[in-house]
């Protein structure tokens, strides 16, 4: 099969915000207890964070790291993991049916993600919480001294505040499940006025709105307009979360649920547009896509749990092949909205829906999307340019017709360097792909670097946790993507 790309110097989508490689830790399941914090483990550090797993983060190359939740914040009470840790409370965590110890709080973690090399994303609880319990986390986490809170932190031993800069107000208000859920007009209200107050405490940071928790919600739509119509002018983002599977065993269709994705931004956005126009505002609303992944693979599984004990197993999806392209065709949509997204967060990043898995008292190890995103994170970098693809196509189930090319194209003009992601989504045939650039001077192809295998399904686990690996492949004058495959090509000129 052919298939040819065609990008334009004078045609940018706009540039990528780095933020858009962030990652989510939340207390669930193994992500902080036997995840990133276990002190018995040998390569565990003065404060029992995993050397591995903190090797492994770094490649990743995450800037932000959402915490401490998702469903879990909307029961949480931030000041139980503050402290002496022989003092804290055991509580239960009614949104995982868990016992939470508390031996990680705020403190912890933002140290853990400063040895990470990540910025902290807080998101406060707005379920059984409100306006007081934020602005004094605000006060704790950013205010410097001589106050209640403030000197709490400092008596706590970190002296100079933490300077959290983004926050998000609440988690999915709108799903039933969540601790407090809330009518869009009961949150909205609740959010506007939360938010406000943070800002006085800290005008400096930057807030971010519950959107709906997918596209698939009854409310969707008008859950955004309510909460835009009250927010609009306290907050600077509105959230997006979505994750998909492959339920009806369609590997074709499934490898093209990125067009969900995209719909999904694009009406987001068209909503945005018309509150701005309503409020006759000056402001572009930007949105943070802070969940999203693959997740059905644990589904049963998780069923099953023993509920009320100390991170139980959860959520503990083994990703295959299939599932690394989709991730890939999911990094690739991001790309193509750098104008409009500026944060995501893969959720989340160790165990629990991860790219990262670990043994308690063994081994940590890459799962297949692992290698997607690092090459996103590393090399998705510059400005996005628009791609221009003329590919055959198939029929994708709900997704209809469906170019076998998904691609974007990013460009660094300080290196030189031009980077071409491509997923093949066909099962058989290889892909011979002409890339034209206008506007560069001659491209010379520098490197080639594909995630393939012979079997759709094989996955990394921890008897074999080497057996799906990107490989280089020899350089040659024609570009010739293998069939299932994620390639990054990348030139410089
Ligand atoms: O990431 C797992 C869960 O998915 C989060 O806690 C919640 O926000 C979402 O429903």
């Amino acid at each position: 099969m052919k298939a040819s790309l065609r990008v334009s110097r004078s045609a940018p989508i706009g540039a990528v915000d780095p933020r858009l490689f962030g990652s989510f830790i939340e207390h669930l399941g193994h992500a902080v207890y036997g995840g990133i914090y276990e002190p018995g483990h040998s390569s565990a550090d003065d404060m029992g964070f995993r050397g591995d797993v903190m090797a492994l983060v770094r490649e990743l190359n995450v800037p932000i790291v959402r915490y401490p939740g998702g469903n879990f914040v909307s029961g949480y009470r931030w000041e139980d993991g503050i402290g002496p840790a022989a003092q804290r409370p055991r509580r239960l965590d009614l949104a995982w049916q868990s016992i939470e110890p508390n031996e990680i709080g705020i403190d912890e973690f933002q140290e853990w993600a400063r040895r990470a090399g990540a910025e902290v994303m807080m998101a406060v609880n707005l379920g059984t919480r409100g306006v007081e319990a934020a602005q004094d986390l605000v006060e704790y986490c950013n205010f410097p001294g001589g106050t209640k809170w403030s000197d709490q932190r400092r008596e706590n031993g970190r002296a100079a505040p933490y300077g959290i800069r983004y926050w998000c107000l609440g988690n999915e208000m709108d799903g039933p499940w969540q601790i407090g859920h809330k009518t869009a007009e009961e949150y909205a209200r609740l959010a506007a006025e939360t938010g406000k107050v943070m800002k006085w405490v800290d005008p400096e940071i930057e807030l971010i709105a519950c959107g709906s928790s997918n596209s698939g919600m009854p409310t969707f739509g008008e859950w955004e307009r309510c909460v835009l119509r009250h927010c609009y002018d306290v907050v600077d983002y509105l959230s997006l979360h979505s994750y998909y599977g492959n339920r009806s065993g369609d590997g074709g269709e499934y490898l093209a649920c990125c067009r969900d994705m995209d719909q999904f931004i694009r009406n987001v956005s068209a909503i945005c547009d018309e509150v701005q126009r309503e409020r006759k505002s000056e402001k572009t609303m930007y949105l943070s896509f802070d969940e999203w992944n693959v997740w059905f693979h644990s589904n049963d599984q998780d069923k099953q749990q023993e509920k009320w004990t100390v991170a139980p197993p959860l959520l503990e999806d083994v990703y295959n092949l299939e599932d690394a392209l989709v991730v890939g065709c999911l990094l690739i949509t991001l790309l193509h909205h750098a104008d409009r997204v500026k944060m995501a967060c893969l959720a989340q990043l160790v165990n629990v829906i991860a790219p990262i898995m670990t043994e308690t008292g063994g081994r940590a190890w890459a799962q297949t999307i692992f290698f997607p995103f690092c090459h996103a994170s590393r090399f998705g970098r510059g400005v996005s340019l628009q791609a221009e693809i003329d590919c055959p196509g198939y029929e994708a189930g709900q997704y209809g017709d469906t170019a076998y090319l998904e691609s974007a194209v990013t460009w660094e003009e300080a290196a030189r360097t031009l980077t071409v992601f491509a997923v093949n989504r066909a099962e058989k045939d290889t892909m011979a792909l002409e890339l034209s650039a206008e506007g560069f001077p001659a491209l010379t192809k520098t490197e080639h670097i594909v995630l393939r295998s012979d079997d759709r399904y094989a996955a990394n686990t921890a008897a074999q946790p080497e057996r799906v690996r990107p490989e280089t492949l020899p350089l040659t004058d024609e570009t010739v993507l293998p069939p299932l495959s994620w390639n990054v090509i990348r030139y410089s000129y």
